[in-house]
């Protein structure tokens, strides 16, 4: 059963009206309201798939005239590009009007002459059927044929059957192990200042999102795939085994990596992803960080017990007490009096000391003493509202209201190193500890409230609706 209604509020009426099948049912957790085995949804092929450079494309369009969310998109095209022979893309799009896509530009292989670990195949049945099949051994690694695809202006959704239920990633999440769960468990994405509540099993989004999945076939071989999508949506594991996407805007696009080892699926995908940063080999020593030292005299008799007990302490932290009024860029000068001069003295017994910086600024000290915040304002760097120019206004640590730094825009780099490299003249950190980039806000919603309008307020909100604010 794919959930036809994974919105609140099904009835038989509602999902009859849908074209979907209504059947209750006393096991937890799965749907009542579900797609048809051939319902009047999703969309057909229009002609025989083109061949194209790199692959295929195919016109798609829609079944029927239910519309489930509104404004559904037709013709649609499906774009399939062989990149590497381990790298398979496909591309679902609005071939009329340019949508947002994530700005990371994945290169193909510019040597086309290779034989790739995959075949693809299309079959013009009722909807579309679409799969990627390893070529060694068979497996059937994606296909949709479980019932609608669905490409509307704010609600995009696609199912695929997989191999195994040895699904591995989605982060972040609170889960009880690293294999999901597939008992109809849905994850929402969308990064939030949210800290495990574990007690509940809430399944709660968390701080990042990396809408990455590995799958461990029943052969031991394993691929993984990457929906590169920024918009908030989420994923339903099913037991079938199946997977359902769904994100309230931008494009499907999929990036499949044939592995065949966990080891070599990573490798492909930070291939095209990009390969995290080397760490420095200090930051992988012992380190000690607390909120609440509150004195550079607790700091300093704290460092110095480590040390009478012998415990291992290679790096010692700065959390937002460190700073006046919890303003980036500064100190205390008050209450952590002689911080640079400590800073230096335990760089000079082989230590390294990392400060805190919160990605939020406060727009209310007097003017002409926030340096940090009158820069960006000169700049114009701050995330603005619909209106283009106005800067969208939170709450966050410091005293006042927050603004918060787009870090989209070239101009915030230059301003952040800037501040940055101020800041090192004044405390000589050796790294950055960068907190609460969700980015986090103490509010619900900004200041003096979200305008009701069709983006703040999406027919469909992804997540599993009991671990909101
Ligand atoms: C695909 O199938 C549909 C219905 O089964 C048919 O109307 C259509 O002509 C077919 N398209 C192609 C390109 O074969
Ligand atoms: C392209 O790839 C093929 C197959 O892997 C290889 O034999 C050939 O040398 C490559 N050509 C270039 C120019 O790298
Ligand atoms: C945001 O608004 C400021 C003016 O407040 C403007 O200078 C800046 O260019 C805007 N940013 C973007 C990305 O348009």
């Amino acid at each position: 059963r794919v959930d036809c209604h994974p919105q609140p509020g099904a009835s038989r009426e509602v999902c009859e009206a849908k074209g979907c099948v209504w059947c209750s049912t006393t096991v937890a957790n799965v749907p009542w309201c579900f797609y048809p085995a051939d319902g009047p949804h999703g969309y057909t092929v229009k002609d025989v798939p083109q061949k194209t450079a790199q692959g295929w494309r195919v016109t798609l369009i829609k079944r029927g005239s239910i519309s489930l969310f509104g404004n559904d998109i037709s013709p649609i095209v499906m774009d399939v590009e062989f990149h590497t022979k381990d790298r398979l893309r496909f591309k679902i799009y609005d071939p009329n009007n340019k949508r947002f896509e994530v700005p990371l530009n994945i290169e193909s292989s510019s040597n086309v002459s290779f034989e790739p670990n995959y075949d693809v195949e299309f079959i013009n049945d009722t909807a579309l059927q679409f799969r990627v099949i390893r070529k060694k051994t068979r497996t059937v690694l994606w296909e949709t044929t479980l019932g609608g695809l669905i490409f509307s202006n704010q609600y995009i959704q696609l199912m695929t059957s997989v191999p195994s239920t040895s699904i591995y990633g989605f982060g972040e999440h609170e889960h009880p192990s690293f294999k999901h769960d597939m008992n109809y468990v849905r994850y929402g994405m969308f990064s939030r200042d949210q800290s495990p509540v574990v007690m509940l099993q809430a399944l709660s989004n968390l701080y990042g999102v990396h809408p990455f999945y590995m799958c461990i076939e029943k052969d031991f071989n394993a691929h993984g795939v990457l929906l590169l999508n920024s918009n908030a949506q989420d994923v339903t594991l099913s037991p079938s085994p199946s997977l359902t996407f769904r994100t309230i805007g931008g494009i499907l696009d999929f990036y499949m990596f044939l592995g065949p080892t966990p080891e070599n699926v990573i490798q492909q995908y930070t291939e095209a992803i990009g390969r995290p940063f080397m760490p420095p080999y200090w930051s992988l020593g012992f380190q000690l960080s607390r909120w609440g030292y509150n004195s550079i005299d607790v700091l300093e008799k704290t460092v110095e017990r480590l040390r009478q007990y012998d415990i291992p302490h290679d790096v010692q932290y700065g959390d937002i007490d460190y700073m006046e009024r919890q303003l980036d860029f500064t100190y205390d000068k008050a209450n952590f009096a002689g911080l640079p001069e400590y800073i230096k003295k335990l760089k000079n017994d082989g230590m390294h000391y990392v400060i805190i910086l919160d990605p939020f600024l406060t727009k209310d000290e007097p003017q002409g003493t926030y340096r940090p915040y009158e820069l960006g304002q000169e700049l114009g760097i701050w995330i603005n509202n619909s209106d283009g120019i106005t800067p969208a206004v939170g709450k966050a640590w410091p005293p006042g209201d927050s603004v918060y730094p787009d870090y989209t825009n070239p101009k915030t780099a230059e301003w952040w190193i800037q501040m940055c490299m101020e800041f090192k003249n004044i405390l000589d950190y050796d790294g950055i500890w960068i907190d609460m980039n969700e980015p986090s806000n103490f509010q619900n919603g900004q200041q003096p409230g979200c305008e009701e309008n069709h983006l703040n307020y999406p027919p469909y909100v992804p997540g599993k609706y009991i671990s909101f604010y």
